[in-house]
Formats: structure tokens, sequence, C-alpha cells
């Protein structure tokens, strides 16, 4: 299999940054939503650094993967140029936007909450803002709100492909797998 992309087919890239960003993704909004949601005590903290270390262990697959998707042919949607084609481009757009934009403002805002982070314990994450109510704040509701966005484009995105594979039979599923 070809690591490149053609202008009909997705190369091994593409494939294995779609495939283990999509695991790493999912499994943070669950988890996400759990920490936003469940009783955290005190002897559970340490899931809030295990989310910030995963976060930022798909930022740094996120970053080349924009790099690449933005360096490589994209092969255009099969079948006709109707609405759903159109729907699921836009759909991928945002869901790269929301790519960036959850990892940077996570960071953002927990950089300003003040607590130091750290890689699974084997380094030290530098702060990217200063300590900060305000931005702290500001940047949770974003990371909030583009969540929640996140989790309904992501289901939009899986039922549009799931439709197709399993009643138009058009074979998008399959040229996304290896
Ligand atoms: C692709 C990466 C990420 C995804 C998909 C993601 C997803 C989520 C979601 C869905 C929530 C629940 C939000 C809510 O309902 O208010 C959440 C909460 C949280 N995230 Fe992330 N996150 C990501 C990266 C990060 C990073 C890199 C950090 C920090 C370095 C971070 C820190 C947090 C914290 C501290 C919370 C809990 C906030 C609260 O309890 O209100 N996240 N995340
Ligand atoms: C079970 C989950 C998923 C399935 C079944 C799935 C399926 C697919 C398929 C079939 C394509 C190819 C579309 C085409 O050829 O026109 C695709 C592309 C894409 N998917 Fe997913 N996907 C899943 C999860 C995710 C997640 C969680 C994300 C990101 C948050 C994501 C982001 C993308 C993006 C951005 C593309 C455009 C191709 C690219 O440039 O990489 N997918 N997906």
């Amino acid at each position: 299999m070809k690591w490149r992309n053609t202008d009909v087919s997705y190369g091994l890239t593409s494939k294995l940054f779609h495939w283990v960003l999509a695991l790493l993704i999912i499994g943070l909004i669950a988890f996400g939503l759990y920490l936003d949601n469940a009783k955290i005590g005190i002897a559970e903290l340490y899931l809030y650094g295990w989310h910030k270390a995963l976060g930022l262990l798909a930022f740094s697959l996120i970053i080349p993967r924009v790099i690449w998707h933005f360096r490589t042919i994209n092969p255009a949607p099969l079948g006709p140029d109707n609405w759903q084609a159109k729907l699921a481009t836009q759909a991928h757009r945002i869901l790269y936007f929301l790519m960036v934009l959850m990892p940077l403002s996570g960071w953002i805002a927990s950089s300003a909450s003040g607590f130091p982070m750290d890689f699974f314990g084997l380094f030290p994450i530098p702060a990217i803002a200063p300590v900060s109510e305000r931005i702290e704040d500001l940047f949770f509701s974003i990371h909030g709100i583009a969540g929640t966005f996140l989790a309904v484009v992501v289901l939009l995105h899986i039922g549009g492909a799931l439709q197709r594979h399993l009643i138009k039979r058009d074979g998008t599923l399959r040229r996304m797998w290896f």
C-alpha cells in the first residue's frame, strides 16, 4: 500500500492519522464529559492529568496531520456532487478546525489555572498562558462548547460513513480502511 494519497484513494499516512486520532479523540471526548459530569474527589484528581497528557499527545499528532492534509492531494467524495458530498466536505473542515481548537483551548485554560502539568510523570508540560481566572474561565467555556459541538459533528460524520457503507454501499468506508 502506498504512503501517499491519490485523487481517488487514501494512502497509508492519511489512514494511520485518521484511525489513530479517531480512537484518541473519541476517547478524549468521553473522558472529558466524564470529568465534567462525575463527582471527582481528591483521590481521582490524577484523571485530569491523564486527560491533559492524552490531549497533548493527540495534539502532537494533529499538528503533523494538518500539515500533511494541506501538502497532499485529498480524494474528492465518491458519487455525485450533491448536498451530502458538500456537507461531508464541510464537516471535514469543521473537524480539522475543532481538532486544533480543542487541545489548544484546554492547554491555555489549564495553564491559566496555575496547576503544574506533566506528561504522565515523564516531563513537565510548559504553561502557555499567564495565571488568570478570566483566561481560565473563558478558555474552559470555549473547550466545553467546542467539545459538545465536536461530539455532534463526529456523530454526524460516523452516521454519514455508516449510511454510505450499509445503505449506499459506495465504497467510502472501504477506501479509508486498510
Ligand atoms: C483533542 C483533544 C481534546 C479533546 C477532544 C477534549 C475533550 C474534552 C471534553 C469533551 C471535555 C468536557 C467539557 C465540558 O463538558 O465542559 C473536556 C474537559 C476538560 N479538558 Fe479536554 N479535551 C482535549 C484536550 C485537552 C487538553 C490538551 C487539556 C489540557 C492540557 C484539556 C483539559 C481539560 C480539562 C481540565 C477538562 C475539565 C474541565 C471541567 O471539568 O470543566 N483537554 N475535554
Ligand atoms: C468510528 C469512527 C469513524 C468512522 C467510521 C470514520 C469514517 C471516515 C471515512 C469513511 C472517511 C473518508 C471520507 C471520504 O472518503 O470522503 C473519513 C474521513 C475523515 N474523517 Fe473520519 N471516521 C471516524 C471518526 C473520525 C473522528 C473521531 C474524526 C476527528 C475528530 C474524523 C475526522 C475525519 C476527517 C477530518 C476526514 C477527512 C479526511 C482527511 O483529510 O483526513 N473521523 N472518516
